[in-house]
Formats: structure tokens, sequence, C-alpha cells
């Protein structure tokens, strides 16, 4: 098997390579820029890793994993115009600099791209594919629904947010895992296994995205530092405030979400402020070791060499430590 670094290479070298055609510039050149700018690229090298790690050639899964790349990033335009988000990977947002209208067509036309490469795979594995895609696709789409829905209500639960964060960002990282097993015909036992180590890695990895964006560092995080809580994002953080609040608390916390017109960096400071004071940062680190745990379980469950093994254990560490 290749290394972590060895994966992202491939992938950016195909990245690279997708021709564009050259007009209407407006819809292409946001394409061209989103792809460009970087990224952890982690979903792509999960595919590539799940189908050497099956036996599978890395080859036959690059276009697929390119496809869930660009799947992502398109998912991404629509987020920043529906969190109003200024920055990304350290660069405006597309919205910002071309305007809704573009974002939300070039977000189409990359994933109709994503589509396109999805389906260059063998014949033999193309239902699987094509349904496992769709479905994820979906998902993602009902999560993003209810995480805009949540904005607005009072109380949610943590249930309710636990399986808003499966569905808008888990089930993408379990898809990259299950379509490289496919790819490499790995029986369905050990594909399911990934399927779940994928879930909880994603489960730890947005409690780590919300935890990022009150305590990242901006130009590491490459994002605005509290703009979850500038949309009174129902994030780990927030649903778990409002559960464990006092009368005091919660009358301070309920000013700042219904003040429209508060000051960015008071609104930002005086949530951060409670949290900190509630210990919900410990709490997410807590919860995100427990979802890492559940990962590595899921993984010790598959039939994989000790080599495979390892590169996996390492990524789902990395991830769960980082800071950008
Ligand atoms: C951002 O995903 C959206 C979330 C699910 C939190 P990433 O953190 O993987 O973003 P990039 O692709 O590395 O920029
Ligand atoms: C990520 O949600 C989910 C999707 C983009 C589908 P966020 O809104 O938390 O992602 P970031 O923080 O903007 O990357
Ligand atoms: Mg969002
Ligand atoms: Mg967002
Ligand atoms: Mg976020």
């Amino acid at each position: 098997m290749l290394s972590f670094n060895e994966y992202r290479n491939m992938v950016n070298d195909a990245i690279l390579a997708i021709p564009y055609p050259k007009e209407p510039e407006n819809l292409y050149e946001p394409i061209r820029y989103t792809m460009g700018m970087g990224g952890k690229r982690i979903r792509p090298v999960l595919v590539l890793m799940a189908c050497e790690a099956m036996g599978g050639n890395v080859k036959d899964a690059l276009a697929p994993a390119v496809g869930l790349e660009l799947f992502h990033n398109f998912t991404l335009l629509h987020d920043d115009v529906m969190d109003n988000a200024d920055v990304r990977r350290g660069m405006p947002t597309v919205h910002r600099r071309w305007g809704d209208n573009v974002a939300i067509l070039s977000g189409d036309t990359m994933l109709t791209m994503a589509s396109q490469h999805m389906s260059k795979v063998a014949p033999d594995k193309l239902p699987a594919v094509t349904e496992l895609f769709n479905k994820t696709a979906i998902e993602v789409y009902e999560g993003q629904q209810y995480d805009m829905d949540y904005e607005k209500l009072a109380n949610v639960s943590v249930a309710e947010y636990m399986e808003m964060i499966r569905l808008k960002t888990s089930v993408l990282l379990g898809c990259a895992c299950k379509l490289g097993a496919i790819i490499a015909g790995a029986n369905e036992t050990d594909a399911d296994n990934l399927y779940t180590m994928g879930l909880n890695l994603g489960l730890a990895f947005q409690l780590k995205d919300d935890v990022l964006d009150v305590w990242g560092d901006e130009a590491t995080f490459g994002k605005e530092i509290g703009g979850d809580i500038m949309n009174s994002k129902k994030t780990y953080l927030l649903v778990n405030a409002l559960a464990k609040a006092d009368d005091d608390q919660l009358t301070e916390l309920r000013r700042w979400l219904n003040d429209e017109f508060a000051m960015k960096q008071e609104k930002v400071s005086a949530v951060t402020a409670i949290y900190e004071s509630m210990g919900l940062k410990e709490q997410a680190e807590q919860e995100i070791k427990h979802y890492s745990k559940l990962a590595l379980e899921a993984l010790d469950m598959v039939n994989l060499p000790s080599e495979a093994k390892t590169l996996f254990t390492q990524f789902i560490n990395d991830l769960v430590g980082r800071d950008k």
C-alpha cells in the first residue's frame, strides 16, 4: 500500500487533469478555482485506501474517487451560500466572488460531473456503485435540510443533532470506504464494516469541525471562526449548552441567539465564554474520542492485512487530532 500523501498526490494529479470546456467562463472558472484550492482530500483518499486494502487496483478506483471529491466540493459551494460563509480553504468563497447564482450553477455542474466520474467503473460494479452514491447524495441533502431547519428551532436534542450530522457529513465518509471495497470486489461483510468505520469516523469528524469552528485558528482552519455561532447553528456545543444551562445562562444564551444585530466579535466571545464555563470543549473532545474508538472497532472487524490496518488507524487518529 501507499502512504496517505502518495494517495493524495494521485488524487490531486487526477483532479488537475480534469478537462473543462472554455466557455461559459463564469461556469467553469469557479469549478477550477474550487477544485484547485486544496482541501484535505480525505474522501477520495479513503476510496483509494479501501480499494487497495481489499485487494483491488487503485487505478480502478481513481475516477470514482475524483467523482466523490467533486460531489463533496459541490456540497461546499451550496453550503457556503446556505451558511453565508465568506472564506473557505483560506480563500473567498465562490458565492462571495461570483455571486449566489454562479455558486448554484457551478455546483450543479460539479454534481453532474461527479455522476459522470462515478459511472467510470467496471460494468459489473456499476449498479452497486450507482445505488450507493445516489442513496448517499440524498441523505446528505436531508442532513443539510435538518441543519437549516434546526437553526430556527428552539430545542434540538443531542440525538437529533447526531442524526443530522450522520446525514450531512458521516454517510459520505462511509460511502467513500464502501465504494473502494465494492470496486475491489470485497465481500459484503467487509464492505459493511468499512462503511461503519467511515460512518463513525464521520461523526467524530463533524464533532471536531464544530469544535474548530469555535476554538480553531482561522489561518490554519481556513474558515472564519465563529461562523456557527453567528448563524445560531445547532452544533454539538449549542445543543448541549441549551440543555445544560441554568436559568441565567439560558436567558443570556437566548438573548444572543435572538439578537439579529449583534456585533460579531461580541456575540462570538460571549457564547464561547458560556461554552467554556460549561466545559463543553472537553465534553466534545470526549465524544470525538468515543466515535473514533467506534471507528477503530469497526476497522478491527474487517479482514485486512496488518499494513492496511495500521494505515487506517493512523488516518483515523490524524483526522480526529487535526487542527484544519
Ligand atoms: C468540510 O469538509 C465539510 C464538513 C463535512 C465539515 P472538509 O473538512 O473535508 O473540507 P476540505 O475538503 O478539507 O476543505
Ligand atoms: C458540513 O457542514 C456539511 C456539508 C457541507 C454537506 P458545515 O456547514 O459545518 O461545513 P463547513 O464548516 O462549512 O465546512
Ligand atoms: Mg453547513
Ligand atoms: Mg458551512
Ligand atoms: Mg462547520
